[in-house]
């Protein structure tokens, strides 16, 4: 069997079936080696259960720097590690361990209970109506241009106090900020992009500290000036967080989601005809696209034995949230689609402290989406073949680039 490198599986994995790379790297064990990283290698995880214990174990952690302090110049630019080494000046609760994260998550907590989030369902349904209002009459659409992308960016921009006409500028950074590459052209794009996005959210913040409103960015800077908790750059960070989470899994999950229907006529038929389905099919649409395909990294704080493997201290482990939701052992029948699955614990948000703080607001976008399109576009088609449709390069996110539909 051909060794599979971590290079294969952040670089070169199929963006259309990650799932068979992740399988073939699941019978080698439920902890694998792979090397390339940094020429150290790093541990994938590929079992449901695994998975679990390694998110939920706190001797493996977030934050690189208190395993390895300084490691400036021993990557050339363009290697995985220093691409991945790009997101260590983050200091928000998605980079953090306690107690930093809990002050980090709890503030931004508030906006996203369940019960915050019901509440913006009139505005979101008002959203996804306008945007179809757009290109009903059309008769073809690119889902993600016209729809999967302008849905959730609105709602976290509402959500931020983000100006309307700004959001337009996020694809563009988002896109080359994601689109990791090993050419060092890609990479430079990545740091400008990142460079951008600082200066702006920098910008709006100083709006938001003369101007006060009632959105979370606001309540975040207030926080701060209070004396409580939040500094300048856990702040830029934080909104920086916000802004790309919120919108890049969930315009994913819709694009790859529907991109899944239109391959299953008869999940997408069953679904037309029983929209009761719709809360079950989201969940067996995020464990099936799996729109983030690996966890974020974490370090091991000390030297941990797992399945008489040693991990030493510092090395990186990756959880396969692909492995974990398509696991036999966990999912009957894993590699089909079914709509109606019961049982269907996926991780697709993840587990542990750093589960996924947008999921209620995720789960309501998925379902006020598919509800809407499956109702107002019942004749949905896809415009080209599925081998054509493209997608990104983007290590730990499945990540399509357009889908055109007609209707
Ligand atoms: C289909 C949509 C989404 C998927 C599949 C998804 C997936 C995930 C996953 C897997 C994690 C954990 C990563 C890890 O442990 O390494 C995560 C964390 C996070 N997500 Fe989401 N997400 C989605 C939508 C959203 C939305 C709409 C928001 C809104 C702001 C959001 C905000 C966050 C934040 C802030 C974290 C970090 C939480 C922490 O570290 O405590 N996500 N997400």
């Amino acid at each position: 069997m051909t060794q599979i490198t971590l290079g294969d599986l952040l670089l070169r994995a199929d963006k259309r079936n990650p799932a068979a790379l992740h399988a073939q790297l699941r019978q080698q064990g439920p902890l694998c080696y792979v090397n390339d990283f940094g020429g150290t290698g790093a541990w994938v995880v590929t079992t449901y259960e695994d998975a679990i214990a390694i998110l939920k174990d706190p001797r493996f952690i977030r934050d690189s720097h208190k395993v390895a302090p300084s490691e400036d110049g021993q990557h050339s630019i363009g290697d995985v590690a220093s691409l991945l080494k790009l997101r260590t000046w983050r200091r928000d609760m998605g980079t953090a361990d306690p107690p930093d994260h809990t002050r980090l998550r709890h503030l931004a907590s508030k906006a996203f209970t369940p019960h915050m989030i019901e509440r913006l369902r009139p505005r979101i349904q008002h959203i996804t109506d306008e945007l179809l209002d757009a290109v009903q009459q059309q008769g073809q659409m690119d889902l993600i241009n016209d729809f999967a992308f302008p849905l959730p960016i609105t709602v976290i921009g509402e959500l931020l106090g983000i100006p309307v006409e700004d959001r337009k500028q996020f694809r563009a950074w988002t896109d080359a900020m994601l689109a990791i590459s090993e050419e060092s052209q890609q990479v430079a794009a990545n740091v400008s992009a990142v460079r951008s996005f600082v200066s702006y959210i920098k910008t709006l913040l100083s709006e938001k500290r003369a101007h006060p409103g009632s959105d979370l960015t606001s309540g975040l800077v207030q926080a701060e000036e209070n004396g409580d908790a939040l500094d300048e750059s856990e702040l830029i960070s934080t909104i920086f967080l916000l802004i790309v989470a919120g919108h890049v899994t969930t315009v994913n999950l819709i694009g790859i989601g529907m991109l899944a229907l239109l391959e299953h006529p008869e999940q997408m038929s069953l679904l037309q005809q029983d929209p009761s389905l719709i809360p079950s099919a989201i969940e067996e649409l995020l464990r099936y696209t799996a729109p983030v395909t690996l966890a974020a990294p974490r370090w091991a704080r000390e030297d941990v034995v797992v399945h008489d493997k040693l991990i030493r201290k510092g090395q990186t482990v990756f959880v396969s949230l692909v492995a974990a939701n398509t696991d036999p052992q966990q999912f009957h029948d894993p590699e089909l689609l079914d709509i109606t699955r019961h049982e269907n614990q996926h991780l697709a948000f993840g587990k542990g402290i750093h589960y996924c703080l947008g999921a209620p607001l995720a789960r309501l976008e998925g379902q006020i989406a598919f509800g809407t399109l499956l109702q107002r576009l019942p004749h949905l088609r896809l415009a080209v073949d599925p081998e054509q449709v493209t997608w990104a390069h983007s290590p730990i996110l499945r990540n399509l680039t357009s889908l055109p539909v007609t209707f």
